[in-house]
């Protein structure tokens, strides 16, 4: 089944303006992670245009940072803000173009942190697919190494609204980006409970400050990881689960709206 998502991801300034916000929820609790695992060599998978990356270069530490995205528009957009920032910083990271279904990184089994935030789990759709990436990722740990995924807990009735056909249009957002335009973001959700996927029309509407005006309607699917779903893949691939977290907060697992599992590679 053809998926779809690139074009979400080709208009990455809309894509960074659009989730500036999330940084001030979760960037803290990434940074706190680092912070109470002290790693050496750090992996983000779809790490996009570093919207996360960024910070843990400017936070504690001063571990190698490695990315990996499918994307190459994200991909160019990190390498501009790295291009940005001292020659040091520069020298800590190294971005690759890749499917996290199906990498093979240099320093395969010396990272001793891969992170997968913000959801994009859900862009493995097909079980050989999720299979593959959290093999393939327990692989590049080194013994004891942690893999932490974040991603939202699924809303029953959310869901059942959307049960098939699309039931609402929701506005999600409305940036400003000062003297240039506002943006109108739209969604309307239509859920195939079979394949547990989730089709989201976006309409991103801009009207610019000097009168014209602009839309663009992009298609993003996603698989909706159920949390006993989730821990499972952990275990078939042979992580040990740690902990799991509720939230940005630390809340534990059951009290909020996310579940952020840590695995650990065997010692
Ligand atoms: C929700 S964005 C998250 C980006 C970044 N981690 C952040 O928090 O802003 C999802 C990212 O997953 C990437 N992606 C989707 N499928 C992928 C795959 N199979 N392998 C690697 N990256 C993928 C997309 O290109 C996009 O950059």
């Amino acid at each position: 089944m053809p998926y779809n998502m690139g074009e979400y991801y080709e208009r990455v300034s809309d894509y960074d303006l659009e989730y500036k916000g999330q940084s001030e929820q979760d960037v803290p609790f990434w940074l706190e992670l680092v912070m109470r695992y002290t790693p050496e060599r750090v992996l983000e998978l779809a790490c996009g245009s570093g919207r996360i990356g960024m910070e843990l270069l400017r936070g504690p530490g001063s571990f190698e940072l490695e990315g990996l995205d499918i994307s190459p528009e994200m991909l160019e957009a990190y390498r501009r803000k790295l291009e940005r920032e001292d020659e040091a910083v520069q020298q800590r990271v190294t971005l690759h173009e890749g499917d996290m279904c199906d990498y093979e990184l240099v320093n395969k089994g010396a990272f001793d942190l891969v992170i997968l935030p913000f959801n994009s789990i859900v862009h493995l759709y097909e079980i050989e697919q999720q299979i593959e990436a959290f093999r393939t990722t327990y692989e590049h740990l080194a013994p004891g190494g942690r893999f932490v995924v974040d991603v939202f807990v699924p809303d029953i009735d959310y869901l059942s609204d959307a049960l098939n056909h699309p039931s609402h249009v929701y506005v999600e957002d409305e940036i400003e980006a000062p003297d240039e335009f506002t943006m109108l973001l739209y969604t309307s959700r239509k859920y195939d409970p079979v394949e547990q996927l989730e089709h989201i029309l976006w309409t991103h509407e801009k009207f610019f400050e000097s009168g014209e005006h602009e839309r663009y309607l992009t298609r993003l699917d996603m698989h909706i990881f159920f949390p006993r779903e989730l821990q499972l893949l952990f275990l078939t691939a042979g992580f040990s689960i740690d902990a799991i977290y509720g939230g940005y907060d630390w809340k534990p697992f059951g009290k909020g709206t996310r579940q952020i599992v840590v695995g650990r590679k065997r010692a």
